[in-house]
Formats: structure tokens, sequence, C-alpha cells
């Protein structure tokens, strides 16, 4: 479904260049949940990003069903991405001045689609019914992820990926988000989570272990 090829990111910096990823290379195939761990900054956070067609790689290739993500134009890979992928930041990123249910519909604009419901739908099965008129600084930090899981699920995604997402969050909460995860992999859904959490390698079928922004361990 996935493929990275001898992905390398440097971001550069006012200091001086930061090698935060170095010749990685991977498959994730449909179907598969793997957990990303590593130590704080061994490359997580970019290596997702990078995947999610949202972070371009300075060297090296992704690929997503044979398609070269980075080899499209901007608008035609910001289409791609809202079709085919799902993103779960760790600080949630919902639009401060929408209320929930917008903020949910607002992931079908880049498609072109009426959600026909299913933002309300979505809402309702996460537990937020009562909570989608109110603003993302109303809500508990739990309801936060939650309206932000019910963003990812809205375009039916292939793939989510979710970046340590329930790191900020009480034991409940972090249960539900990953309650739903595995749902959505159950489904069929591929499922790719950043974690330093024991429930969710539990729950993963493949765990990747990263070190200085290079593949320690898999399997
Ligand atoms: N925008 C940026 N500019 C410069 N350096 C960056 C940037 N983002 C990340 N880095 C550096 O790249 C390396 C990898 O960072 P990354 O955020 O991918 O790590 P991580 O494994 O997600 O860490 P954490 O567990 O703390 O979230 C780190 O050394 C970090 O300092
Ligand atoms: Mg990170």
């Amino acid at each position: 479904m996935l493929q990275c090829q001898d992905v390398t990111k440097t971001y550069r910096t006012p200091n001086g260049e930061v090698k935060a990823l170095g010749d990685v290379s991977l498959r994730i195939d449909k179907g598969q949940f793997v957990a990303v761990c590593g130590p704080s900054g061994s490359g997580k956070t970019t290596l997702l990003m990078t995947m999610a067609a949202m972070l371009r790689p300075s060297a090296g290739m992704v690929r997503f069903e044979e398609e070269d993500i980075y080899g499209m134009a901007g608008s035609e890979r910001a289409v791609f991405r809202a079709k085919n992928i799902g993103f779960v930041f760790q600080m949630f990123h919902l639009v401060p001045y929408l209320n929930v249910l917008e903020n949910v519909r607002l992931a079908g604009g880049a498609v072109g689609g009426r959600d026909g419901g299913r933002a309300r739908e979505l809402l309702q099965r996460l537990g937020l019914q009562h909570r989608m008129d109110h603003r993302p600084a109303q809500l508990s930090t739990g309801e936060r992820q939650r309206a932000a899981m019910a963003r990812a699920l809205l375009n039916r995604p292939k793939l989510i990926l979710a970046d340590e997402p329930t790191g900020n969050l009480d034991p409940d909460s972090a249960a539900s988000v990953l309650g739903h995860l595995r749902d959505f992999h159950r489904a069929g859904g591929t499922v790719v989570i950043a974690t330093h959490g024991p429930a969710a390698q539990e729950l993963a079928t493949r765990t990747i272990h990263l070190r200085n922004g290079t593949i320690e361990r898999d399997g």
C-alpha cells in the first residue's frame, strides 16, 4: 500500500542542518496495524508526516499504491491526501473559530464531497453528539481528540496515520481513541501509529523501532 524508499529528511535551521531521517526504507501492507516507537527526537513525527504526503523528503521516494506522491503537483497531492489518508495529530489541530461539526465537515471540502450526514453520524459514534455546536476550546482534551478522530475518518480513508494520539489523554479517553483505531483496522483499514504506550503496541501487528532517524528493529 505504502512504500518508503531511501527516505532522508534534513531540516535546515539557523544553527545548521538536522538530519531527522536517514535512508529509511519500508513497506506498509494493506490491513497492517503498525506501531512506530523510539525515543524522543528519533524521527517518528517526521516519518509519519512524510508518509502522509505532508512533508517532502530531502531525498528518496514515497509511493502510495504505486503513485509517487511527491511527484504530483501540490494541489493534486492535497486532494489525493484528503481522499486516501486520515491524520490524527498529537495536538489535535482543530480550527479554533469553528465548532466541532464544522471542523469535521471541513475535511470533506478538499474532495468536494457533501458529507450527507456522515459528520454527524461519526460524532455520534464518538460520543460527541452533545458537543457538535461547541468550539474546540470548550471541550476537554479527550473530546478534542475524538473530534480529531472523526475528522480523520470522514472521507473513509484507506490509511490512518496517528501521531501519539493518546499522549495527552487520560486512560479512559486513550482507550476510546485506540478503540476507534481498532474498529477502523477491523473494518479493513490500515493504521500507522507513533506511540510510546504499551496499549497501542499490543494492538499492533508490527512494531518498527526508530533510533536517530533510522530503523533499528522491525517486526
Ligand atoms: N521543523 C524542524 N526544524 C528543525 N529540526 C526539526 C524540526 N522538526 C523536527 N526536528 C528535529 O528532527 C529530529 C526528529 O524529530 P521528530 O519530531 O521527527 O522526532 P519524534 O521521534 O517525533 O520525537 P517526539 O517523541 O519528541 O515527538 C529531532 O532531532 C528534532 O529536533
Ligand atoms: Mg513526535
